[in-house]
């Protein structure tokens, strides 16, 4: 039972007012807090941060780098300040503009030096487009063998393929935590069992895990964590990359100019400290800013007890959802094997009745004021391992409630009757 209290949070969010919102695996709302805290920086202390020597720099640096250092701290990744708190000696805790930067970044950095032809690239086929559209590329202009592991029919990876897969040619190994559209949480410290005995490097995408459960980088022993802030609270345009300290130390920076060097002369440059090596030009400060309000805020409500709450979400969702004739339901039938998201459609009777194709369904909940996603939610290559087009998506979070989920239900039960008459 999770002690979230949500009625009392839901004050925190304006938006939730008016609407049932059930699209927080597409973005989440915001909360006062997270505002508050970027409104004060634009209206307090605004001024670029590692630059001059004024005291409205040092405030928004200070609170800039602070950021970094709260979203390390959240996901148990290493950072040691220099000059009391201040900068940092490093951070393995990089701002990128979200988990598909941080995941172009690494792809990217990792080419450069790293990734010769021949070399094998293991994912698999549920990731998002921004796990593996990078890999694609980079696979096709360094002549590296890009291998999939399949899901089965509870939409869980099939680890003694993986197994089979990474061979000693593998160098990375790339895996969503929580899948975007069947709702699998993988078995990321068994994966990364498998990678590493074959000396690869583990990626695990983040961005629906990070949100909903407690992470910690050293136990899922990844070499690699991107996520995003917009979708646990935080602003849009802002997210993070956890990398080892001795692989980022050793990477190419991903892009050039201001800040991410140490010194420049004509024809050479050497490169700044971590984190700031990755972080070329003026960042996202007040975004970076609101991202580390958006973690206070749920470190306050702890993340044992968010996983509670979507767990109990979609435990009743799942019970529910078996009220509504046709519907085929993608991904793991226990609730425990689930981030908090549900995809669905609905099946053809042949002869019979067709069924509400998915934007059918989000636009008769849309009238509603109930919001949903539909489409291939960026995962083409899971839909068409499914030999579908096209499927609804409904996830919670931290402010959803039973009866806005009984409202969706119900709405799904008046669809389906419509269909049929
Ligand atoms: C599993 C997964 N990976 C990556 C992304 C990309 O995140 P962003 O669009 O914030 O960069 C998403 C976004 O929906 C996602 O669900």
């Amino acid at each position: 039972m999770s002690t979230i209290p949500v009625e009392k949070i839901r004050n925190d969010f304006p938006l939730l007012k008016n609407w049932i919102y059930l699209d927080n695996a597409a973005t989440t709302q915001t909360p006062y807090q997270v505002i508050h805290a970027m409104h004060e920086y634009y209206t307090s202390y605004r001024a670029n941060v590692h630059r001059g020597i004024y005291e409205l720099e040092a405030r928004a640096s200070e609170a800039y780098n602070y950021a970094h250092a709260l979203v390390a701290r959240f996901i148990g990744a290493d950072f040691y300040w220099i000059d009391e708190e201040k900068d940092f000696e490093f951070s393995e805790l990089i701002f990128t503009s979200g988990a598909t930067q941080s995941l172009n970044l690494v792809a990217e950095s990792l080419s450069r030096g790293w990734l010769k032809k021949g070399d094998r690239v293991v994912v698999t086929a549920m990731e998002h487009h921004s796990n593996l559209v990078p890999w694609i590329r980079i696979a096709q202009e360094k002549g590296l063998e890009l291998r999939y592991v399949e899901f089965d029919e509870e939409g869980e990876l099939k680890l003694d393929q993986l197994e089979s897969l990474v061979d000693d040619n593998t160098r990375v190994v790339s895996v969503t935590l929580v899948s975007n559209f069947l709702g699998t949480i993988n078995p990321i410290e068994k994966i990364a069992d498998i990678a590493h005995k074959k000396g690869a490097l583990l990626v695990v995408d983040g961005a629906q895990g990070v949100p909903h459960m407690k992470v910690d980088v050293k136990r899922m022993d990844c070499d690699f964590l991107a996520f995003s802030a917009h979708k646990m609270l935080g602003p849009t345009g802002v997210g993070a990359l956890f990398g080892k300290r001795e692989l980022l130390e050793k990477m190419e920076p991903y892009e050039y100019g201001g800040d991410m060097i140490s010194d420049v002369e004509r024809y050479s440059a050497s490169w700044n400290r971590l984190p700031w090596k990755f972080e070329a030009g003026t960042p996202k400060i007040a975004e970076g800013i609101g991202f580390g309000a958006a973690v206070e805020y749920l470190n306050k409500l702890g993340m044992e007890q968010v996983r509670a709450h979507d767990y109990e979400l979609i435990r009743y969702a799942l019970k529910r959802l078996e009220e509504v004739p046709r519907l085929k339901i993608f991904g793991p039938s226990k609730p425990e094997k689930r981030g908090g998201l549900v995809s669905f459609a609905f099946e053809d009777v042949e002869g019979v009745a067709k069924g509400p194709h998915a934007h059918d369904v989000a636009d008769y909940l849309a009238r509603r004021r109930i919001c949903i996603r539909a489409g291939h939610h960026c995962t083409l290559v899971a839909h068409k391992t499914l030999g579908v087009s096209a499927s609804a998506r409904m996830s919670t979070y931290i402010y959803n409630t039973k009866s806005e989920i009984d409202a969706f239900v119900d709405s799904l039960i008046e669809l389906e009757k419509k269909f049929r008459s």
